[in-house]
């Protein structure tokens, strides 16, 4: 369903993606890793339009996207969840919600259902500003939003970067939740959780891909994973 053939990406004359080459299937759960710097943000920022690519294309559906805005690839089921972790901190849980029902043209309570299916415990927020939660709701608030409208296709960026290890577990269980559901590429240095949840391991090493696992009882192997970073 996503095919990167070949591409470089540079910022200004600072090349730092060289020849990715990457075949997605559909429904299977990705997972991005390398130490910092090496390029995971810049790949999933080419995947979604925020960056072009100065060599090389991607393919979506067997249709070239290369150059395609983000809004354009939003309206075809490309969601990204940055590793930013930010919200509208000054509207409430609901408004922020409201504001994807709105991108997307799905009907609010539709909208709030997708949020609330994933964490239950949202409905108590719902009314509270969104910049009073804490980094795991707000990381599970952003993975709602982009659950809503008719996405295919997810990206996320360092979804358990800086939170506590219970909080952590909560985000693992929506990611293994979403297993086999949609499409999904996560960035993550958690090697414990991309053991968990990976069907297939990607392993980026300055601005390369230098490894990429397939084989279940190697992506169980902790220590392989440590050894391949
Ligand atoms: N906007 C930018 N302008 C110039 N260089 C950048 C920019 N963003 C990132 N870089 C550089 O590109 C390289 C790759 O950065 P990127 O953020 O993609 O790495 P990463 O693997 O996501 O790192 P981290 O684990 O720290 O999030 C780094 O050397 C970084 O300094
Ligand atoms: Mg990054």
């Amino acid at each position: 369903m996503l095919k990167v053939a070949d591409i470089d990406v540079a910022y200004g004359h600072a090349k730092v993606l060289y020849n990715i080459f990457l075949e997605l299937e559909a429904g299977k759960t990705v997972f991005i890793v390398g130490r910092n710097g090496a390029g995971k943000t810049t790949l999933l920022k080419s995947i979604v339009g925020l960056i072009r690519p100065i060599k090389g294309s991607i393919y979506y559906d067997n249709e070239n996207i290369t150059g395609l805005l983000p809004n354009k690839l939003y309206h075809r089921g490309i969601r990204y969840v940055n590793q930013d972790k930010k919200v509208f901190g000054s509207l409430t849980v609901q408004e922020n919600i409201e504001l994807a029902a709105f991108s997307s043209g799905e009907p609010l309570s539709r909208a709030l259902n997708k949020v609330l299916e994933i964490y239950p415990k949202m409905k108590e927020f719902l009314q509270l500003k969104a910049g009073q939660l804490s980094g795991g709701q707000r990381q599970v608030l952003l993975i709602g939003q982009a659950l809503v409208g008719d996405p295919r296709l997810m990206l996320i960026d360092e979804p358990t970067q800086g939170l506590a290890a219970v909080v952590i577990n909560d985000i693992a269980k929506i990611l293994s939740r979403l297993r086999g559901k949609l499409t999904t590429i996560i960035v993550e240095q958690n090697l414990p959780l991309v053991s968990r949840l990976a069907d297939q391991v990607i392993v980026l090493k300055e601005g390369k891909v230098s490894r990429i696992l397939n084989d279940v009882s190697e992506i169980r192997n902790i220590a392989l994973l440590e050894k391949s970073l």
